[in-house]
């Protein structure tokens, strides 16, 4: 052990990070300049570890993205919070196998208690099951693996052991706004991802309750119902209460993405937004967007916990793995991992360096200044917003002389390096993305960035008259 190495990593990373505020968010490097700085040829004798880092940092650094920056609105990406980061090096030189308490005490009771803090502080029930993932796609194919084996147990089908060949045809109802993720998942357990039944979607992505109606009404057999709570563009909340009692109704497991949305659930001022969404079986969400621990991070929560044990277990039975005698936590009855990172540690430094306050004042301050950055952008005429901002999330389009520049800008702005944001297509035609998502963003950043895409909006203007 070096601990010269060490100290010299927690420097780099201290300077790092205090760089961010003024370094510029794009990365600077090209993708030819970082493959030719980085592919020297495998080495044949060892290299002193301060030295390996060293040339890692030198090289790494320029092609770096400001993912931490406060001006940051790229996707959904979340800034991490100093004490998650400090829990995660942690979790790096500790290196506990997070699979079960008997490889990991302590990792597997601080992911134990950090799991009943989640289910607080989302008003979630206080029983469900809940596993730790790499993220919400993952918490996707957790959720629905424990949704499959329920809907094809009440059918008399066994899944696990028989696997889907003969089994009765699931039914998966999914609005037609859903994220990538949903249908990845989908796709890995074998539901495919084209034999879904679309819901059409209003102006905003919500998914239609009306349709929802028509079409569960339209056929029979086990079903699953697919929700969103935070359109990925708009940040638009399906009508939470009508679709889980509909699911009800026909008995249909009802799943909600909430990958960032269900975060509102955590503040009193914006909770009725998600009205409804607890009444759901089970919620993907993310702790690497709102609650700003590193990547990767990610939750899924299943009501039945009987279901979702019976779908993710991975060690009951075997030999050499003893049966837990007082109910202690085997990540591994949680998770499609068997062996993996202690994740716990994380999530409960950050819920413990935030508090219910703490973490209240974040998605509310996230959300505040969504609205700030449309209340900017939309004084420009020649810009247009074109969602209605209930969460963290801005869509905008530009357009000169009635042609949509919206690209131009976007190009422009993450050239110059204030901030950095990305576009998407919304109707039909390109649109610019703000994803206001971490916890160093304030009212100045925002009103900084706001000046800075408006002065691109006005060079592209110029430049194509
Ligand atoms: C609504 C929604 N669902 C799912 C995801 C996927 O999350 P992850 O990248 O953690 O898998 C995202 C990512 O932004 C999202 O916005």
């Amino acid at each position: 052990m070096d601990p010269a190495l060490l100290r010299r990593t927690a420097e780099i990373a201290a300077e790092y990070l205090s760089s961010l505020p003024e370094r510029p968010v794009r990365a600077e490097a090209s993708l030819e300049e970082l493959r030719s700085a980085l592919r020297v040829g495998l080495d044949e004798a060892p290299r002193p570890a301060l030295e390996v880092i060293e040339e890692l940092v030198a090289v790494a650094d320029p092609g770096l993205m400001g993912s931490q920056s406060p001006r940051y609105f790229g996707f959904v990406v979340g800034g991490a919070l100093d004490s998650a980061i400090a829990a995660d090096w942690l979790t790096s030189v500790w290196d506990q196998n997070g699979g079960g308490f008997l490889l990991g005490p302590s990792a597997s009771v601080a992911e134990e208690v950090a799991c009943e803090w989640l289910l607080d502080l989302l008003g979630l029930p206080a029983d469900a099951g809940v596993g730790l993932t790499t993220g919400c796609q993952m918490a996707h194919f957790t959720c629905l693996a424990a949704a499959r084996h329920r809907v094809l147990a009440d059918a008399g089908w066994d899944v696990e052991a028989d696997g889907l060949f003969g089994a009765p045809p699931i039914r998966v109802l999914v609005g037609s706004k859903a994220h990538t993720t949903v249908f990845a998942a989908l796709r890995m357990l074998g539901m495919g991802s084209r034999r879904v039944e679309l819901i059409a979607a209003d102006d905003q992505g919500r998914m239609r309750a009306s349709e929802l109606e028509r079409m569960l009404a339209a056929g029979e057999g086990p079903a699953i119902v697919i929700a969103q709570v935070g359109e990925v563009n708009t940040g638009a909340i399906d009508a939470m209460p009508e679709i889980a009692q509909l699911a009800r109704e026909h008995g249909a497991w009802c799943h909600v993405d909430g990958a960032f949305g269900l975060w509102a659930a955590a503040s009193p001022a914006l909770r009725t937004l998600v009205d409804g969404v607890s009444d759901a079986d089970s919620w993907a969400t993310d702790a690497h967007k709102l609650l700003s621990v590193p990547y990767d991070s990610g939750v899924a929560i299943v009501r039945d916990r009987a279901a979702h044990a019976a779908a993710m277990n991975s060690f009951a039975g075997v030999e050499y793995i003893p049966e837990p005698q007082h109910d202690e936590r085997y990540s591994a009855e949680w998770v499609p991992e068997f062996s993996r990172r202690a994740r716990g540690f994380a999530v409960y430094a950050a819920l413990r360096e935030l508090g219910r306050q703490g973490i209240a004042d974040l998605v509310e301050r996230c959300c505040r200044c969504a609205r700030l950055m449309a209340e900017e952008l939309a004084r420009d005429p020649r810009a247009t917003l074109l969602n209605d901002v209930v969460l963290n999330q801005v869509l905008v389009r530009f357009a000169t002389d009635g042609v949509n520049v919206t690209d131009e800008v976007i190009d422009a702005v993450q050239r110059e390096g204030t901030c950095w944001m990305s576009g998407t297509e919304w109707e039909g035609e390109p649109a610019m993305r703000i994803s206001v998502c971490n916890w160093r963003t304030t009212e100045d950043d925002i009103r900084r960035s706001a000046t800075a895409i408006l002065a691109q909006a006005g060079a592209v203007a110029q430049a194509s008259r």
